[in-house]
């Protein structure tokens, strides 16, 4: 199936009270996994290779244009997107290899400079049919240390949507990067005022720290694209580590990394209908 653009993807899912899993592609098998789970849920899914990804493999073009591969060969809606760059060149190159939305994260930047360089890449995204994720209100973590403190203001928000014409707003609500419990509790009631203000989806980050109940709450207080990626890793190496614990003599590395591979592709499909299920829970 040809790749969508994640605009249209969240578009039909608000319109329709659903959200969105988004999940980090870093190595092939995790893009086979996704593309598995979505397949089995009958569902959309946002493939996400982030900056870090990059520099681990040292470049962009090889593992994404083996998600790309993947992707079109799918028989579901895939988003291929790009996950926090804060590189400008790493957006061009991005659109360059065809992907369908990328997230540039200014939150690190100024307020002034991050709306300067984030109108500047929807400029350039637009043109090329790709939509643009932002940040507002840094969602802590992503150096590895839980921080959950950072609130985004929904009337910041409303302006800075507005100012760069942004498709998707991440916002800081209580949850942080790279948690491997799932203890994280929302502010729902600031989901629901920043839902009330702004005009595009949201886009919660860092939710490996979310339970279940909060997840479908959160997508029900107004929370569109959901973002996990630790969560995964962890079922993903809880089962590799199981298979070497019980095989020790295993060399050949595709006896253990498809274990790995099965079983985030089994936990994927769990969180999209999860994430996918119109809820009543009322905020
Ligand atoms: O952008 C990616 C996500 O925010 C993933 O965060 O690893 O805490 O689930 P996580
Ligand atoms: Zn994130």
């Amino acid at each position: 199936m040809t790749l969508a653009r994640l605009d249209e993807v969240l578009r039909d899912a608000l319109r329709d009270g659903r959200g969105v899993g988004a999940f980090n592609v870093i190595q092939i098998e995790h893009a086979e996994a996704l593309v598995a789970a979505a397949e089995r849920a009958r569902l959309p899914v946002v493939l996400q290779i982030s900056e870090n990804a990059v520099r681990y493999h040292g470049s962009l073009a090889p593992i994404a244009l083996a998600t790309k591969a993947i992707a079109q060969q799918s028989e579901v809606v895939c988003v291929l997107h790009l996950d926090h760059a804060t590189s400008e060149q790493l957006v061009d190159e991005a659109v360059a290899l065809g992907f369908t939305s990328v997230m540039f994260d200014g939150s690190r930047l100024d307020d002034e400079t991050n709306r300067a360089v984030t109108r500047s890449v929807v400029r350039r995204c637009r043109g090329a049919g790709v939509s643009v994720e932002a940040e507002l209100g840094e969602v802590g973590g992503k150096d590895g240390v839980h921080a959950p403190g950072v609130r985004t203001d929904p009337d910041a928000a409303a302006r800075f949507v507005a100012d760069t014409g942004v498709d998707a707003l991440a916002v800081a609500v209580g949850s942080s990067h790279a948690m491997t419990s799932r203890t994280a509790h929302l502010d729902l009631d600031l989901v629901a005022a920043i839902r009330a203000r702004v005009p595009v989806p949201l886009v919660l980050h860092g939710s490996s720290g979310v339970a279940d109940d909060q997840l479908r709450a959160a997508v029900a207080a107004g929370m569109t694209k959901i973002n996990i990626a630790t969560h995964l890793n962890k079922v993903f190496t809880r089962a590799v580590r199981g298979y070497l614990d019980d095989e020790p003599g295993t060399v050949d590395t595709r006896k253990y990394l498809a274990q790995g591979r099965s079983a985030v592709a089994d936990e994927a499909a769990r969180l999209l209908e999860l994430i996918a299920m119109r809820t009543d829970v009322t905020v």
